[in-house]
């Protein structure tokens, strides 16, 4: 018998400040029509100045927790994957540590943009498999409000704040080969194309606001060749086929690739758990916000296949398999 890793809670929060696609065109030129035409998004939850990623990493982990019912103490490991942490160091995973009332556990961020999220899940389930740490919560959490240029219509519409997060538990497969939690996870990054989706530090920049710059219609179809590639990649190391998944819980990014996804899965639209109209792209968060939302509201039971993907800024992108 080998150990895998066992989800034992899911929590998520959002800011309050809800910011609709009517507001924003009152400040940039555009529509509620167009946005929802080009992305699926209706409004996004924004954070407040003094709203950090720690604060909504530290809400969402201590849902989970709540959630799966462990002792706190029990926890040795936190992941965050973040590209907005509040400090260059130390990381924002210490920050949560530190408000559970935990010490001595390690903790440490993750930095791979939108695929945050399935990058931090991946770490974490490899140091449970190896025996490394037993309890670990995943999150992913991201305030990308902050890095907008909130005059440039091509990028502000698209994002918003959120984080959400899973904990893990080690334990051991069962007799008969049988698993839940964690199957697999496949990560893939390439460098080449940093300039199509980036945003420099202010190392480089000065003083000078730091924004996110993205050629989306590039980003767009490199996200539609990767994650019909790493799904399937997915599907095939664990024998397993498209009829087999119950949900695709997919980043959040553009309504538009998710569908590209889920025709390659021949899923119909009632498989494909989507929040992107209320929360836009999230970022690390968006991952597991929809699989709160998704569990909350009954839809995710125990036994279920679900097939979690995403792309973002790197380029990176990724995909893991967890039978529920
Ligand atoms: N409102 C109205 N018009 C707009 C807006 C807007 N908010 N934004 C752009 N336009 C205009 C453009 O100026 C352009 O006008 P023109 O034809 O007169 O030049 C027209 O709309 C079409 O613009 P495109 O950029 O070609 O529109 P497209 O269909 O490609 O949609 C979008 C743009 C939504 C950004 C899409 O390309 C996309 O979703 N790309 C992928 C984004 C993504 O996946 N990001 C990954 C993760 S992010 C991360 O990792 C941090």
């Amino acid at each position: 018998m080998s150990i895998i890793s066992k989800v034992a809670g899911c929590g998520a929060y959002l800011p309050a400040n809800v910011v609709t696609n009517e507001d924003l065109a009152k400040k940039v030129d555009t529509s509620d029509e167009w946005i929802f035409a080009r992305t699926g998004i209706r409004q996004r939850h924004i954070a407040n100045n003094d709203e950090m990623t720690s604060d909504l990493a530290y809400f969402a982990a201590s849902r989970a927790v709540d959630n799966a019912g462990i002792n706190p103490k029990d926890i040795d490991l936190i992941v965050v994957g973040t590209t907005t942490p509040d400090d260059t160091f130390p990381a924002t995973a210490v920050k949560v540590q530190s408000r559970l009332g935990l010490s001595g556990g390690a903790a440490f961020d993750v930095q791979a943009a939108c695929s945050g999220f399935i990058y931090a899940l991946s770490i974490a389930d490899s140091m449970i498999r190896s025996g490394q740490v037993k309890t670990a919560i995943v999150i992913g959490a991201d305030t990308l409000s902050k890095l907008l240029n909130w005059k440039d219509r091509t990028t502000c519409v698209l994002f918003g704040d959120g984080a959400g997060a899973l904990v893990l538990q080690a334990q051991e497969s069962d007799r008969d080969g049988s698993q839940t939690g964690v199957l697999s996870t496949h990560l893939h990054s390439d460098g080449n194309l940093r300039d199509i989706l980036y945003c420099e530090s202010d190392l480089v920049v000065g003083g000078d606001p730091r924004v996110i710059k993205m050629e989306g219609k590039e980003v767009f179809k490199h996200a539609v060749t990767n994650l019909a590639h790493v799904v399937i990649e997915a599907l095939d190391s664990n024998n397993l086929t498209d009829a087999d998944i119950d949900w695709l819980v997919p980043h959040q990014a553009n309504k538009r690739i998710i569908d590209s996804t889920a025709k390659k899965l021949k899923m119909s639209d009632d498989k494909v758990v989507l929040t992107i109209a209320d929360h836009a792209n999230t970022s690390a968060a968006s991952i597991p916000l929809a699989l709160n939302s998704a569990i909350k509201d009954g839809r995710i039971q125990p036994g279920n296949l679900l097939l979690m993907e995403a792309m973002g800024g790197g380029l990176t992108w990724g995909a893991a398999l967890v039978r529920w």
